[in-house]
């Protein structure tokens, strides 16, 4: 990676400026390495040769922006990635939320092409059938960069689907025809069920200003995935996200981090940790004054 001058470290700043812009993705909070080694790439790839003359570049070709975009997202899942939190959803955390709010409210930030949300919403799906029903929406939301899009159509390749339980890829999937792009035309593509689409959405956006957003319509939650995602962020930016995801959670709510990611000291003070050694956290009740009884 290249040392930055001066002269280079005010275009970069310039070119973090025009996609926050155009984009509403403020890339000089993540990590600064990662975002110089793929801005780099991309500078390679289209011979530009420096950070301003990609900024002309980029202006006049929104599908090179995207492509940016795309390499500065990782979007790399898998449905019930690291499966014993999973486990650990399906057989606590969902069914004492249901049983505890009456209903589930659930969003995945930085969601991928839907395989956390979905898979969050098979468990849920589950549950009811041996519980009393309870209403459930879950939410989806990943920075879009041109193909996301059209991925949130939930139909996977079946070699993407290992790790869903048969009872799951009998109940809640459809075997579809390939679709126009032939890429996975040897193997069977599975679409998730209605049911399943039916309480699930998904959406474009950048989870921080839909974050504030979401804080200042105490539009709120009782289940915040935030998973393989604040690993790229710097630690300001993390601890401004964890912030915001304790103000739009409810009390008792939980949150699940990636399984290599951490909350910082400040952050833990808002939540339990009850799974030892497991990322799912649950928001504390605020302390009460001692003497005060129940408001
Ligand atoms: C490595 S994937 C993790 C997907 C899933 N949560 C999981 O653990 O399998 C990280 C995702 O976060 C998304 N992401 C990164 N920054 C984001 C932002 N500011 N707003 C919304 N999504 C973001 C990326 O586009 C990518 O899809």
């Amino acid at each position: 990676m290249m040392t930055l001058s001066a002269y280079d470290r005010e275009w970069l700043k310039r070119l973090l400026a025009y996609i926050n812009e155009t984009r509403g993705i403020d890339f000089s909070m993540y990590r600064h390495a990662t975002v110089q080694r793929k801005l780099e790439l991309r500078i390679e790839a289209t011979k530009t040769g420096h950070y301003r003359h990609y900024l002309e570049h980029i202006k006049s070709r929104p599908e090179e922006l995207d492509s940016l975009i795309t390499a500065l997202t990782i979007k790399v899942s898998t449905f019930f990635r690291n499966p014993l939190v999973f486990e650990l959803l399906g057989a606590f955390v969902l069914p004492e939320l249901a049983a505890e709010f009456g209903f589930l409210k659930v969003w995945s930030l930085g969601c991928a092409h839907g395989q956390e949300p979905y898979s969050v919403a098979m468990l849920a799906l589950d549950l009811m059938k041996r519980e009393k029903p309870v209403d459930i929406k879950i939410l989806g939301t990943d920075v879009c960069d041109g193909a996301i899009g059209r991925s949130f159509e939930g139909t996977y390749p079946e070699s993407e689907l290992s790790d869903v339980k048969k009872k799951f890829l009998e109940s809640f999937f459809e075997r579809v025809a390939p679709g126009p792009d032939q890429r996975h035309a040897q193997e069977g593509m599975f679409r998730v069920s209605n049911e399943i689409k039916s309480i699930v959405r998904l959406e474009c956006g950048d989870m921080l200003s839909r974050l504030k957003q979401s804080r200042a319509k105490e539009d709120r939650y009782n289940l915040i995935l935030c998973r393989n995602v604040l690993i790229y962020m710097n630690r300001f930016l993390q601890s401004e996200v964890v912030r915001l995801i304790s103000d739009i959670l409810h009390e008792n709510g939980y949150l699940v981090i990636g399984e290599s990611e951490m909350l910082h000291e400040a952050s833990r003070e808002f939540f339990t940790q009850p799974f030892p050694g497991i990322k799912i956290f649950r928001k504390k009740s605020p302390l009460k004054k001692e003497g005060q009884g129940p408001s």
